[in-house]
Protein backbone atom coordinates (compact mmCIF):
# COMPACT_ATOMS: atom_id res chain seq x y z
CA UNK A 1 0.00 0.00 0.00
CA UNK A 2 2.58 2.70 0.84
CA UNK A 3 4.36 1.52 -2.56
CA UNK A 4 1.67 2.13 -4.31
CA UNK A 5 0.88 5.68 -2.76
CA UNK A 6 4.65 6.43 -2.96
CA UNK A 7 4.52 5.97 -6.79
CA UNK A 8 1.46 8.32 -7.52
CA UNK A 9 3.40 10.83 -6.17
CA UNK A 10 5.44 13.11 -8.51
CA UNK A 11 9.49 13.76 -7.47
CA UNK A 12 9.54 17.01 -5.63
CA UNK A 13 5.59 17.77 -5.19
CA UNK A 14 4.58 20.12 -3.03
CA UNK A 15 1.23 19.65 -0.66
CA UNK A 16 -2.06 21.71 -0.57
CA UNK A 17 -3.33 21.89 2.99
CA UNK A 18 -7.02 22.80 3.44
CA UNK A 19 -9.30 23.79 6.18
CA UNK A 20 -13.29 22.44 5.21
CA UNK A 21 -15.83 23.13 7.92
CA UNK A 22 -19.35 20.74 7.15
CA UNK A 23 -21.80 23.35 8.48
CA UNK A 24 -25.53 24.26 7.84
CA UNK A 25 -26.43 27.87 6.40
CA UNK A 26 -28.63 29.64 4.63
CA UNK A 27 -27.74 30.04 0.78
CA UNK A 28 -29.26 32.53 -1.56
CA UNK A 29 -30.20 30.24 -5.09
CA UNK A 30 -30.87 32.96 -7.42
CA UNK A 31 -33.96 34.32 -5.65
CA UNK A 32 -34.75 31.51 -3.75
CA UNK A 33 -33.44 31.04 0.06
CA UNK A 34 -33.09 27.96 1.49
CA UNK A 35 -31.42 26.71 4.84
CA UNK A 36 -29.33 23.58 3.91
CA UNK A 37 -25.74 21.87 4.94
CA UNK A 38 -23.07 23.34 2.87
CA UNK A 39 -19.05 23.11 3.08
CA UNK A 40 -17.99 26.84 4.68
CA UNK A 41 -21.77 27.94 4.20
CA UNK A 42 -21.20 28.72 0.38
CA UNK A 43 -23.08 26.53 -2.63
CA UNK A 44 -20.97 25.19 -4.02
CA UNK A 45 -18.36 24.86 -1.43
CA UNK A 46 -15.40 26.60 -2.64
CA UNK A 47 -12.68 24.66 -5.33
CA UNK A 48 -9.83 23.05 -4.16
CA UNK A 49 -7.01 22.72 -6.98
CA UNK A 50 -3.84 20.93 -6.75
CA UNK A 51 -1.46 19.82 -9.13
CA UNK A 52 -1.14 16.19 -11.12
CA UNK A 53 0.97 14.47 -8.28
CA UNK A 54 0.38 16.65 -5.20
CA UNK A 55 -0.38 15.82 -1.70
CA UNK A 56 -3.90 17.64 -0.65
CA UNK A 57 -4.08 16.96 3.00
CA UNK A 58 -7.79 18.10 4.27
CA UNK A 59 -8.87 18.46 7.76
CA UNK A 60 -12.90 18.11 7.55
CA UNK A 61 -14.88 19.27 11.07
CA UNK A 62 -17.68 18.20 11.25
CA UNK A 63 -20.06 20.86 12.56
CA UNK A 64 -23.18 19.46 11.93
CA UNK A 65 -25.34 17.41 14.00
CA UNK A 66 -24.95 14.17 12.04
CA UNK A 67 -22.01 12.05 11.37
CA UNK A 68 -20.46 12.72 8.21
CA UNK A 69 -17.35 12.33 5.56
CA UNK A 70 -15.85 13.07 2.37
CA UNK A 71 -15.83 10.96 -0.78
CA UNK A 72 -13.03 12.12 -3.29
CA UNK A 73 -15.11 11.37 -6.49
CA UNK A 74 -12.80 10.15 -9.45
CA UNK A 75 -9.44 10.04 -7.56
CA UNK A 76 -7.63 6.71 -8.01
CA UNK A 77 -6.33 7.30 -3.92
CA UNK A 78 -5.33 5.61 -0.97
CA UNK A 79 -8.31 3.21 0.22
CA UNK A 80 -8.10 4.47 3.44
CA UNK A 81 -9.33 7.98 2.45
CA UNK A 82 -11.92 6.90 0.28
CA UNK A 83 -13.98 8.58 2.42
CA UNK A 84 -16.43 5.21 2.84
CA UNK A 85 -18.13 4.99 6.49
CA UNK A 86 -18.52 1.20 7.31
CA UNK A 87 -15.68 0.34 4.77
CA UNK A 88 -12.63 2.21 4.65
CA UNK A 89 -13.35 4.70 7.71
CA UNK A 90 -15.98 5.19 10.42
CA UNK A 91 -18.18 7.87 10.08
CA UNK A 92 -16.86 11.33 11.63
CA UNK A 93 -19.11 11.90 14.45
CA UNK A 94 -20.86 15.74 14.88
CA UNK A 95 -18.11 17.79 16.04
CA UNK A 96 -15.16 15.47 15.59
CA UNK A 97 -12.53 16.38 12.57
CA UNK A 98 -10.85 13.89 10.59
CA UNK A 99 -7.78 14.16 8.18
CA UNK A 100 -7.70 13.59 4.56
CA UNK A 101 -4.24 13.45 3.49
CA UNK A 102 -3.37 11.28 -0.48
CA UNK A 103 -1.89 11.45 -3.44
CA UNK A 104 -3.63 13.08 -6.40
CA UNK A 105 -2.07 11.31 -9.04
CA UNK A 106 -3.88 12.31 -12.29
CA UNK A 107 -4.88 15.75 -13.79
CA UNK A 108 -8.87 16.15 -14.42
CA UNK A 109 -11.76 17.78 -13.36
CA UNK A 110 -13.42 15.65 -10.18
CA UNK A 111 -15.71 17.01 -7.57
CA UNK A 112 -15.88 15.49 -3.61
CA UNK A 113 -19.08 15.31 -1.71
CA UNK A 114 -20.32 12.80 1.35
CA UNK A 115 -21.18 9.27 1.29
CA UNK A 116 -22.88 9.21 4.31
CA UNK A 117 -27.07 8.63 3.35
CA UNK A 118 -28.80 11.08 1.23
CA UNK A 119 -26.35 14.22 2.17
CA UNK A 120 -25.04 14.27 -1.31
CA UNK A 121 -28.82 15.69 -2.19
CA UNK A 122 -28.30 18.84 0.16
CA UNK A 123 -25.53 21.55 -0.38
CA UNK A 124 -22.50 19.34 0.13
CA UNK A 125 -20.42 19.49 -2.72
CA UNK A 126 -17.72 21.28 -4.43
CA UNK A 127 -14.99 21.00 -6.92
CA UNK A 128 -11.61 19.29 -6.95
CA UNK A 129 -9.22 20.15 -9.96
CA UNK A 130 -6.34 18.70 -10.67
CA UNK A 131 -3.90 20.72 -12.91
CA UNK A 132 -1.32 18.83 -15.67
CA UNK A 133 1.73 21.25 -16.24
CA UNK A 134 1.15 20.39 -19.97
CA UNK A 135 -2.43 21.80 -19.72
CA UNK A 136 -3.68 24.90 -21.51
CA UNK A 137 -2.65 25.41 -25.15
CA UNK A 138 -6.19 25.11 -26.41
CA UNK A 139 -7.43 27.06 -24.65
CA UNK A 140 -7.15 30.76 -22.67
CA UNK A 141 -9.53 30.71 -19.63
CA UNK A 142 -11.72 28.08 -17.62
CA UNK A 143 -15.06 28.08 -15.75
CA UNK A 144 -16.24 25.35 -13.52
CA UNK A 145 -19.78 24.80 -13.74
CA UNK A 146 -21.72 22.57 -11.34
CA UNK A 147 -25.09 21.57 -12.09
CA UNK A 148 -27.33 20.38 -9.24
CA UNK A 149 -31.04 19.08 -8.73
CA UNK A 150 -32.58 21.25 -5.51
CA UNK A 151 -35.34 20.97 -3.05
CA UNK A 152 -33.12 20.61 0.47
CA UNK A 153 -35.04 23.99 2.49
CA UNK A 154 -37.41 24.83 0.13
CA UNK A 155 -39.45 21.47 -0.03
CA UNK A 156 -39.12 18.77 1.33
CA UNK A 157 -35.58 17.39 3.11
CA UNK A 158 -33.93 14.19 1.11
CA UNK A 159 -34.58 11.95 4.19
CA UNK A 160 -38.30 12.63 3.81
CA UNK A 161 -38.19 12.13 0.44
CA UNK A 162 -36.04 8.98 0.81
CA UNK A 163 -38.76 7.71 3.48
CA UNK A 164 -41.74 8.34 0.86
CA UNK A 165 -39.97 6.63 -2.11
CA UNK A 166 -39.12 3.16 0.27
CA UNK A 167 -42.78 4.06 1.63
CA UNK A 168 -44.41 4.12 -2.09
CA UNK A 169 -42.35 1.56 -3.84
CA UNK A 170 -42.63 0.51 -7.30
CA UNK A 171 -46.45 1.58 -6.70
CA UNK A 172 -45.50 5.50 -6.42
CA UNK A 173 -47.73 8.08 -4.83
CA UNK A 174 -51.10 8.02 -6.34
CA UNK A 175 -50.97 10.15 -9.95
CA UNK A 176 -47.12 10.16 -9.66
CA UNK A 177 -46.43 8.24 -13.09
CA UNK A 178 -47.69 11.15 -14.62
CA UNK A 179 -45.22 14.05 -13.47
CA UNK A 180 -42.74 11.52 -12.81
CA UNK A 181 -39.96 12.22 -15.53
CA UNK A 182 -39.46 10.32 -18.79
CA UNK A 183 -37.03 10.92 -21.39
CA UNK A 184 -36.65 9.19 -24.87
CA UNK A 185 -32.98 9.70 -25.03
CA UNK A 186 -32.55 8.16 -21.61
CA UNK A 187 -34.72 5.54 -22.94
CA UNK A 188 -37.01 5.41 -19.80
CA UNK A 189 -37.89 7.01 -16.28
CA UNK A 190 -35.55 9.84 -16.02
CA UNK A 191 -35.67 10.67 -12.18
CA UNK A 192 -37.59 9.36 -9.38
CA UNK A 193 -37.70 12.80 -7.74
CA UNK A 194 -38.96 15.89 -8.53
CA UNK A 195 -37.33 19.18 -7.71
CA UNK A 196 -38.73 22.53 -7.49
CA UNK A 197 -35.58 23.91 -8.69
CA UNK A 198 -32.07 23.50 -10.76
CA UNK A 199 -28.82 25.41 -10.00
CA UNK A 200 -25.41 26.14 -12.06
CA UNK A 201 -23.17 26.75 -9.49
CA UNK A 202 -25.64 27.07 -6.91
CA UNK A 203 -27.98 29.62 -8.77
CA UNK A 204 -31.55 29.24 -10.37
CA UNK A 205 -31.42 31.27 -14.03
CA UNK A 206 -34.02 33.71 -12.65
CA UNK A 207 -30.48 34.96 -11.74
CA UNK A 208 -27.67 32.88 -12.98
CA UNK A 209 -23.95 33.70 -12.73
CA UNK A 210 -22.80 35.80 -15.32
CA UNK A 211 -18.86 35.53 -16.49
CA UNK A 212 -16.85 38.47 -18.77
CA UNK A 213 -15.27 36.70 -21.55
CA UNK A 214 -14.24 38.62 -25.11
CA UNK A 215 -14.78 37.88 -28.48
CA UNK A 216 -12.57 35.16 -29.94
CA UNK A 217 -11.64 33.99 -26.15
CA UNK A 218 -11.31 29.73 -25.41
CA UNK A 219 -13.08 28.84 -22.57
CA UNK A 220 -12.70 25.66 -21.25
CA UNK A 221 -15.70 24.91 -19.57
CA UNK A 222 -15.46 22.06 -16.44
CA UNK A 223 -18.81 20.53 -16.21
CA UNK A 224 -19.80 18.88 -13.15
CA UNK A 225 -22.94 16.62 -12.45
CA UNK A 226 -23.41 17.12 -8.63
CA UNK A 227 -27.10 16.22 -8.63
CA UNK A 228 -28.63 13.52 -6.82
CA UNK A 229 -31.43 11.98 -9.63
CA UNK A 230 -30.89 14.24 -12.54
CA UNK A 231 -29.00 14.19 -15.97
CA UNK A 232 -28.48 17.33 -18.22
CA UNK A 233 -27.88 17.99 -21.58
CA UNK A 234 -25.71 20.94 -21.65
CA UNK A 235 -25.17 23.43 -24.57
CA UNK A 236 -24.02 26.94 -25.63
CA UNK A 237 -26.55 28.27 -28.20
CA UNK A 238 -24.72 30.28 -30.92
CA UNK A 239 -21.69 28.73 -30.37
CA UNK A 240 -20.47 25.15 -30.39
CA UNK A 241 -18.63 22.99 -27.85
CA UNK A 242 -15.12 21.10 -28.62
CA UNK A 243 -15.16 17.74 -26.03
CA UNK A 244 -11.78 17.42 -24.89
CA UNK A 245 -12.00 15.25 -21.37
CA UNK A 246 -14.61 13.17 -19.69
CA UNK A 247 -14.40 12.03 -16.04
CA UNK A 248 -10.93 14.16 -16.22
CA UNK A 249 -9.21 11.57 -19.06
CA UNK A 250 -8.66 13.19 -21.82
CA UNK A 251 -10.60 11.83 -25.34
CA UNK A 252 -9.96 12.61 -29.06
CA UNK A 253 -11.46 15.90 -29.37
CA UNK A 254 -15.25 15.92 -30.78
CA UNK A 255 -17.09 19.20 -31.70
CA UNK A 256 -20.66 18.72 -30.51
CA UNK A 257 -23.96 20.97 -30.28
CA UNK A 258 -25.33 19.56 -27.11
CA UNK A 259 -23.78 16.90 -24.50
CA UNK A 260 -25.39 14.80 -21.74
CA UNK A 261 -24.05 14.37 -18.41
CA UNK A 262 -25.46 11.87 -15.95
CA UNK A 263 -24.81 12.22 -12.17
CA UNK A 264 -20.97 11.88 -10.56
CA UNK A 265 -20.28 12.31 -14.31
CA UNK A 266 -18.09 15.53 -15.73
CA UNK A 267 -16.68 16.25 -19.07
CA UNK A 268 -14.32 19.53 -20.52
CA UNK A 269 -15.14 21.26 -23.16
CA UNK A 270 -13.96 24.46 -25.08
CA UNK A 271 -16.24 26.88 -26.15
CA UNK A 272 -14.85 29.55 -28.64
CA UNK A 273 -16.55 33.35 -27.58
CA UNK A 274 -19.10 34.41 -30.27
CA UNK A 275 -19.49 38.65 -31.08
CA UNK A 276 -22.61 38.49 -28.32
CA UNK A 277 -23.05 37.04 -24.88
CA UNK A 278 -24.17 33.53 -24.67
CA UNK A 279 -25.58 31.59 -22.17
CA UNK A 280 -24.55 28.04 -21.31
CA UNK A 281 -27.32 25.81 -20.69
CA UNK A 282 -27.78 23.19 -18.65
CA UNK A 283 -31.40 21.69 -19.44
CA UNK A 284 -33.03 18.85 -16.53
CA UNK A 285 -33.46 15.78 -19.07
CA UNK A 286 -37.07 14.92 -19.14
CA UNK A 287 -38.63 17.80 -16.89
CA UNK A 288 -39.15 21.44 -18.16
CA UNK A 289 -36.67 23.02 -16.07
CA UNK A 290 -32.99 24.42 -16.93
CA UNK A 291 -30.26 26.16 -15.03
CA UNK A 292 -26.88 27.74 -16.80
CA UNK A 293 -23.98 30.56 -16.38
CA UNK A 294 -23.82 33.53 -18.70
CA UNK A 295 -20.77 34.32 -20.66
CA UNK A 296 -21.31 38.04 -21.24
CA UNK A 297 -19.36 40.04 -23.79
CA UNK A 298 -18.71 43.07 -21.95
CA UNK A 299 -19.39 44.88 -25.85
CA UNK A 300 -22.51 42.95 -26.82
CA UNK A 301 -26.14 43.19 -25.37
CA UNK A 302 -27.33 41.48 -22.27
CA UNK A 303 -28.09 38.20 -23.19
CA UNK A 304 -32.33 36.90 -23.31
CA UNK A 305 -32.73 33.69 -22.83
CA UNK A 306 -36.42 32.65 -23.40
CA UNK A 307 -38.25 29.01 -23.67
CA UNK A 308 -37.74 29.37 -27.41
CA UNK A 309 -33.33 29.03 -27.21
CA UNK A 310 -33.89 26.30 -25.03
CA UNK A 311 -36.36 24.23 -27.57
CA UNK A 312 -33.83 24.99 -30.10
CA UNK A 313 -31.50 23.25 -28.01
CA UNK A 314 -33.66 20.30 -27.22
CA UNK A 315 -33.81 19.85 -31.03
CA UNK A 316 -30.23 19.41 -31.64
CA UNK A 317 -28.46 16.51 -31.84
CA UNK A 318 -27.29 14.84 -28.34
CA UNK A 319 -23.66 13.40 -27.73
CA UNK A 320 -23.39 11.15 -24.99
CA UNK A 321 -20.05 10.39 -23.38
CA UNK A 322 -20.06 6.53 -24.30
CA UNK A 323 -19.48 7.65 -27.72
CA UNK A 324 -15.88 9.34 -27.32
CA UNK A 325 -13.15 8.08 -27.57
CA UNK A 326 -9.85 8.13 -25.36
CA UNK A 327 -7.00 9.75 -26.32
CA UNK A 328 -4.20 7.72 -27.18
CA UNK A 329 -2.45 8.56 -23.88
CA UNK A 330 -5.48 7.80 -21.92
CA UNK A 331 -6.24 4.20 -23.52
CA UNK A 332 -5.24 1.14 -21.69
CA UNK A 333 -3.20 -1.35 -23.17
CA UNK A 334 -5.88 -3.92 -24.60
CA UNK A 335 -5.85 -7.00 -22.70
CA UNK A 336 -8.10 -9.71 -22.19
CA UNK A 337 -9.74 -9.82 -18.51
CA UNK A 338 -8.27 -12.25 -15.67
CA UNK A 339 -11.96 -12.03 -14.42
CA UNK A 340 -15.28 -11.03 -15.55
CA UNK A 341 -17.95 -9.90 -13.39
CA UNK A 342 -21.71 -9.21 -13.99
CA UNK A 343 -23.44 -6.72 -12.17
CA UNK A 344 -27.00 -7.12 -13.32
CA UNK A 345 -29.33 -3.99 -12.18
CA UNK A 346 -33.06 -4.10 -11.09
CA UNK A 347 -35.47 -2.38 -9.26
CA UNK A 348 -37.37 -0.99 -7.77
CA UNK A 349 -38.97 -4.01 -5.61
CA UNK A 350 -42.00 -2.97 -4.01
CA UNK A 351 -39.80 -1.70 -0.90
CA UNK A 352 -37.76 0.55 -3.16
CA UNK A 353 -35.08 -1.39 -2.84
CA UNK A 354 -32.55 -1.26 -6.04
CA UNK A 355 -30.51 -4.33 -6.47
CA UNK A 356 -26.74 -5.49 -7.65
CA UNK A 357 -27.27 -9.58 -8.97
CA UNK A 358 -30.77 -9.88 -6.93
CA UNK A 359 -29.15 -8.42 -3.20
CA UNK A 360 -28.94 -4.74 -1.66
CA UNK A 361 -25.31 -3.83 -1.05
CA UNK A 362 -23.51 -6.19 1.56
CA UNK A 363 -19.73 -4.86 2.40
CA UNK A 364 -19.20 -8.33 3.55
CA UNK A 365 -20.26 -9.65 0.01
CA UNK A 366 -17.73 -8.10 -2.81
CA UNK A 367 -16.96 -8.91 -6.36
CA UNK A 368 -12.99 -10.60 -5.62
CA UNK A 369 -10.20 -9.02 -7.81
CA UNK A 370 -6.58 -10.08 -7.45
CA UNK A 371 -3.67 -7.04 -7.35
CA UNK A 372 -2.49 -7.12 -11.04
CA UNK A 373 -5.34 -9.14 -12.82
CA UNK A 374 -7.06 -7.22 -16.13
CA UNK A 375 -10.58 -6.99 -14.93
CA UNK A 376 -14.00 -6.58 -16.56
CA UNK A 377 -17.57 -5.35 -15.02
CA UNK A 378 -20.52 -5.84 -17.27
CA UNK A 379 -23.65 -3.91 -16.06
CA UNK A 380 -26.75 -5.26 -17.34
CA UNK A 381 -29.34 -2.94 -17.16
CA UNK A 382 -32.91 -4.83 -16.73
CA UNK A 383 -35.42 -2.09 -14.76
CA UNK A 384 -37.14 1.13 -16.69
CA UNK A 385 -34.57 3.62 -15.43
CA UNK A 386 -30.83 4.93 -16.04
CA UNK A 387 -28.05 4.33 -13.75
CA UNK A 388 -24.78 6.08 -13.99
CA UNK A 389 -22.74 3.35 -12.44
CA UNK A 390 -19.62 4.32 -10.47
CA UNK A 391 -16.22 2.90 -9.58
CA UNK A 392 -14.51 4.23 -6.68
CA UNK A 393 -10.28 4.23 -6.74
CA UNK A 394 -9.70 3.59 -10.51
CA UNK A 395 -10.72 4.52 -13.84
CA UNK A 396 -11.86 2.06 -16.29
CA UNK A 397 -12.29 1.91 -20.04
CA UNK A 398 -15.64 1.65 -21.56
CA UNK A 399 -15.54 -1.23 -23.80
CA UNK A 400 -16.23 -0.96 -27.73
CA UNK A 401 -15.31 -3.49 -30.49
CA UNK A 402 -12.43 -1.12 -31.53
CA UNK A 403 -11.37 -1.45 -27.68
CA UNK A 404 -10.64 3.17 -27.76
CA UNK A 405 -14.07 3.46 -25.26
CA UNK A 406 -13.69 6.76 -23.15
CA UNK A 407 -11.73 6.12 -20.03
CA UNK A 408 -13.84 7.16 -17.29
CA UNK A 409 -15.53 6.11 -13.99
CA UNK A 410 -19.06 6.92 -14.16
CA UNK A 411 -21.10 5.30 -17.01
CA UNK A 412 -24.48 5.44 -17.94
CA UNK A 413 -26.17 2.26 -18.49
CA UNK A 414 -29.19 2.76 -20.36
CA UNK A 415 -32.55 0.83 -19.61
CA UNK A 416 -32.27 -2.62 -21.06
CA UNK A 417 -28.78 -2.44 -22.40
CA UNK A 418 -25.47 -3.65 -20.81
CA UNK A 419 -22.31 -1.89 -20.74
CA UNK A 420 -18.57 -3.43 -20.00
CA UNK A 421 -16.11 -1.72 -18.49
CA UNK A 422 -12.29 -2.75 -18.15
CA UNK A 423 -9.57 -2.21 -15.58
CA UNK A 424 -6.31 -2.95 -14.38
CA UNK A 425 -6.30 -4.12 -10.54
CA UNK A 426 -3.51 -1.84 -9.42
CA UNK A 427 -4.91 -0.49 -6.34
CA UNK A 428 -5.25 -2.41 -3.89
CA UNK A 429 -8.81 -2.20 -1.41
CA UNK A 430 -12.12 -2.36 -1.28
CA UNK A 431 -13.72 -0.27 -3.46
CA UNK A 432 -17.47 0.78 -4.20
CA UNK A 433 -19.15 0.54 -7.10
CA UNK A 434 -22.64 1.61 -7.13
CA UNK A 435 -24.86 3.25 -8.83
CA UNK A 436 -24.69 7.65 -8.65
CA UNK A 437 -28.55 8.27 -8.30
CA UNK A 438 -28.10 8.55 -4.67
CA UNK A 439 -31.29 7.46 -4.00
CA UNK A 440 -30.89 4.06 -5.85
CA UNK A 441 -27.30 4.04 -4.39
CA UNK A 442 -28.73 4.11 -0.81
CA UNK A 443 -31.97 1.75 -1.31
CA UNK A 444 -29.03 -1.11 -2.20
CA UNK A 445 -27.50 -0.29 -5.33
CA UNK A 446 -23.90 -0.76 -4.28
CA UNK A 447 -21.32 -3.21 -4.71
CA UNK A 448 -17.47 -3.33 -4.06
CA UNK A 449 -14.75 -4.50 -5.88
CA UNK A 450 -12.91 -6.24 -3.20
CA UNK A 451 -9.06 -6.98 -3.33
CA UNK A 452 -8.57 -10.33 -2.16
CA UNK A 453 -4.65 -11.76 -1.46
CU1 LIG B 1 -19.43 10.20 -6.08
CU2 LIG B 1 -19.43 6.56 -4.32
O1 LIG B 1 -19.46 8.35 -5.24
CU1 LIG C 1 -29.65 3.97 -10.46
Amino acid sequence: MAEVERARRLAGARSTSVALNAVTAQVDLGGVQAHTWTYGGQLPGREIRVRRGEILKVELKNQLAEPTSVHWHGIALRNDMDGVPGLTQGGIAAGASFTYEFVVPDAGTYFFHPHSGVQLDRGLYAPLIVEDPDDGADYDTELVIVLDDWLDGVDRTPDAVFEELKKNGMGGMPGMTMTMPKSELLGGDAGDVSYPHVLANGRTFRDPQAVDVRAGQRVRLRLINAAADTAFRVGVPGAGLRVTHTDGFPVQAREADVVLIGMGERLDAVVTMPAGSVPVLAVAEGRDQYAGVVLRNPDARAVSVDDGIVKQLMALPVLMPTSLRAAERAALPVKDPDVVHDLVLEGPGDKYTWTINGKVYDPDDGLPVREGQQVRLKFDNRSQMFHPMHLHGHTFQVRTDANSGPRKDTVLVLPGRSVEVDFHADNPGQWLTHCHNVYHGEAGMMSLVSYVE
